[in-house]
């Protein structure tokens, strides 16, 4: 490993890591998980090796909440729960969990994610899409300046970063409601500042932003706890996580501890404030470039335009693939775009270092001339 955020595998080869998740981790963090992988403070163990039921690993997990709660500016009319499954069973434990009698919400429908997330509530009740994306083919966040609550609606349903397609309902465009509102933050949880205070319920997979797979985020108003069935699966009952604090069964404790280390990462480097400094510059810096290049097009709505996955096209769909594979030749690894949209999807989240959006302009320019 280098200073620039690249991986040195060996003298030929060098690698950045643009994938949209799994998704590349800070140096740092690396090199403390390496220094503690056989002994854990002091206990003769790896952290995979401790019991969450002992002092030591309620610890990981108290700091761990607790260092969320102030990098986000969280309350204590909040919950914050570690749950397994993933983002995508909140798909269906936001509706059975936050569902009432009429068991119908609203969803502002922006892409595949809010797909899967209508989907599953349309099993269990009714999904109500009040805003959707669909006519501009997802390329652009529709008005939700004027949105209407549904008669009956439990919650306004969101995703805050639509990793797939490449836009994001930035803070600022954020809509009020009368309803609770639930979002989807797994591609930008920490990237920017989101006034925690305007959202009944955040849930986000941690391998994006704040760590690896295996442990999901919730982060819920204390009244939308009451709502919480007895007859859920215990795994995905809020109310029943909470009073266990997120340990009902065997925790994902490694996932806990990488998270840790991440969110102490994020602290050292000036917070979620500073991170959504340097994700505008590394951002702009690409947009910028690729708007100003005969080559690469991105036709995603300026306003709507992630921070975090950047997406564009060649001319053709076969030189989209070309692209993507000189750049895995040189080092610079999952550029492919989703299969759903095709084209290129460079991810640069906040561990992405700007040396990182570098060196990727700085081969698309050699591959725009011939040169690479
Ligand atoms: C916005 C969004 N929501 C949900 C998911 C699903 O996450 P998981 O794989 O943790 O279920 C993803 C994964 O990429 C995502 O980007």
């Amino acid at each position: 490993m280098v200073a620039d955020g690249s991986r040195q595998l060996s003298m030929q080869k060098k690698t950045y890591n643009y994938s949209a998740g799994p998704a590349v981790l800070p140096e740092e963090v690396l090199k403390e998980i390496q220094t503690e992988i056989f002994d854990y403070q002091n206990t003769g163990m790896s952290v995979m090796e401790i019991s969450h039921r002992g002092k030591v690993c309620i610890a990981l997990f108290d700091e761990t909440e607790a260092l969320l709660r102030k990098l986000m500016d969280v309350s204590e009319h909040y919950s914050v729960l570690f749950m397994q499954g993933g983002a995508r069973l909140q798909f269906a434990a936001v509706p059975l969990n936050l569902f009432t009698k009429n068991k119908k919400a609203d969803y502002i429908h922006t892409g595949s994610w809010t797909k899967y997330a209508i989907a599953e509530a349309d099993k269990i009740g009714e999904a109500v899409v009040v805003a959707s994306g669909e006519n501009d083919h997802f390329r652009k966040i529709p008005d939700l300046s004027k949105l209407k609550a549904s008669a009956d609606a439990d919650y306004l349903y969101l995703c805050t970063n639509n990793t797939i397609e490449g836009t994001t309902i930035r803070p600022e465009a954020m809509p009020v409601s009368v309803l609770p509102i639930v979002a989807d933050m797994s591609s930008n949880i920490l990237s920017e500042e989101y006034d925690i205070e305007q959202f009944g319920l955040i849930f986000a997979g941690a391998q994006k932003n704040m760590g690896i797979a295996g442990v999901t985020i919730v982060i819920v108003r204390n009244d939308l706890l009451e709502r919480s069935s007895k007859n859920n699966a215990d795994m995905i009952n809020y109310q029943l996580m909470q009073s266990k604090q997120s340990m009902l069964n065997t925790p994902p404790v490694f996932a806990v501890y990488v998270l840790n280390k991440v969110l102490k990462w994020v602290e050292k480097k000036g917070g979620v404030r500073q991170m959504a400094v340097q994700n505008k510059e590394k951002a702009s810096m690409l947009y910028d470039f690729i708007d100003n290049s005969n080559l690469y097009k991105n036709s995603i709505d300026v306003d709507s335009r992630s921070l975090m996955n950047v997406i564009f096209n060649l001319p053709t769909a076969e030189e989209d693939a070309q692209f993507a594979k000189e750049a895995e030749k040189n080092g610079l690894m999952f550029l492919k775009g989703h299969r759903d949209v095709g084209g290129i999807r460079a991810s640069i989240y906040n561990a992405a270092p700007p040396e990182q959006v570098q060196a990727l302009i700085e081969f698309m320019k050699k591959y725009e001339t011939g040169r690479y």
